[in-house]
């Protein structure tokens, strides 16, 4: 594998001699290892089928479920996509991937089969990043601190299949250590927390913004990935949020995201 950085400390393009499908196991660890590292991996040109795609995922480790989908498409992967009739594209807003569940995700995995002719990119944050730029006391605030992610961005309770009171609520840390680089990461996101935990609604609320403007509006952590047919992007959910662009209507756009599931966050022993 050729890597090139997008940025410094975020994102990495890859280049490989052919296709991901046929990487050896020890190749699928180095891509999770690197994904810890980097938060982000794009790999261009790299065609497959759904089922290659939902087959893919068992090697990164426990794929979600959406038991939703029709025949056509494997329950590993749930379907992305927005055209002339879409008011509100899914991504949409800064987020982690369902991270109310109690292991939430660790890696995802998404492909796109078609993209408009401009727009559509995809955004990410480095929550490491976002830590590291806060003032020692902040930080250490923080690190004593936990929050309550509800399910009101889960793509259960958004499509349709399960009840909110269904789904799981789960408190955790603010901020998570990756556990395989020991990094230290924001963990709360715009699409699922509704509180700080201890705090009173007005503090929980104040903070949280002061949070969510921080990753918003510090372009110096972000990097911004660009899709091609058969562009393959993987993100690591313990140390990135995302958040997709939608500027391009009424065009299409169409992939197939997989998301892996991942540990309970854990965060410093206080
Ligand atoms: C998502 O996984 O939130 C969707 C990202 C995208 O469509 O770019």
């Amino acid at each position: 594998m050729k890597e090139a950085p997008i940025t410094p400390a975020l994102g990495s393009l890859i280049e490989t001699e052919g296709s991901i499908l046929d990487f050896s196991k020890a190749a699928v660890t180095h891509l999770v290892n690197l994904c810890a590292q980097r938060g982000v991996l794009v790999f261009p040109n790299q065609p497959m089928t759904l089922e290659e795609q939902a087959g893919f995922a068992h090697r990164l480790g426990e794929p979600l479920r959406f038991p939703n989908n029709p025949p056509s498409i494997p329950e590993e992967l749930i379907k992305i996509r927005s055209g002339p009739k879409t008011k509100v594209a899914a991504g949409e807003g800064w987020h982690t991937d369902v991270s109310s569940e109690p292991c939430p995700p660790g890696l995802s995995m998404l492909r796109m089969e078609e993209v408009p002719e401009s727009g559509g990119d995809t955004l990410f944050a480095d929550m490491r990043q976002a830590f590291n730029l806060l003032s020692q006391p902040l930080q250490a605030l923080l690190k004593t601190l936990s929050a309550r992610h509800e399910p009101r961005g889960h793509y259960l309770f958004l499509s349709g299949v399960a009840a909110f009171e269904d789904l799981s609520v789960s408190d955790h840390p603010i901020v998570r250590i990756h556990p395989l680089t020991q990094e230290k990461a924001l963990f709360v996101n715009d699409g699922f927390v509704a509180r700080i935990n201890g705090l009173s609604h007005r503090e929980s609320q104040a903070l949280l913004r002061l949070l969510y403007d921080h990753v918003a509006y510090t372009p110096a952590i972000q990097t911004r990935v660009r899709w091609e047919p058969n562009t393959v992007v993987f993100w690591d959910n313990r140390i990135v949020q995302h958040h997709a662009a939608f500027d391009y209507f009424p065009a299409e756009r169409l992939g197939y995201r997989c998301t892996i599931m991942g540990e309970e966050p854990i965060g410093e022993a206080i």
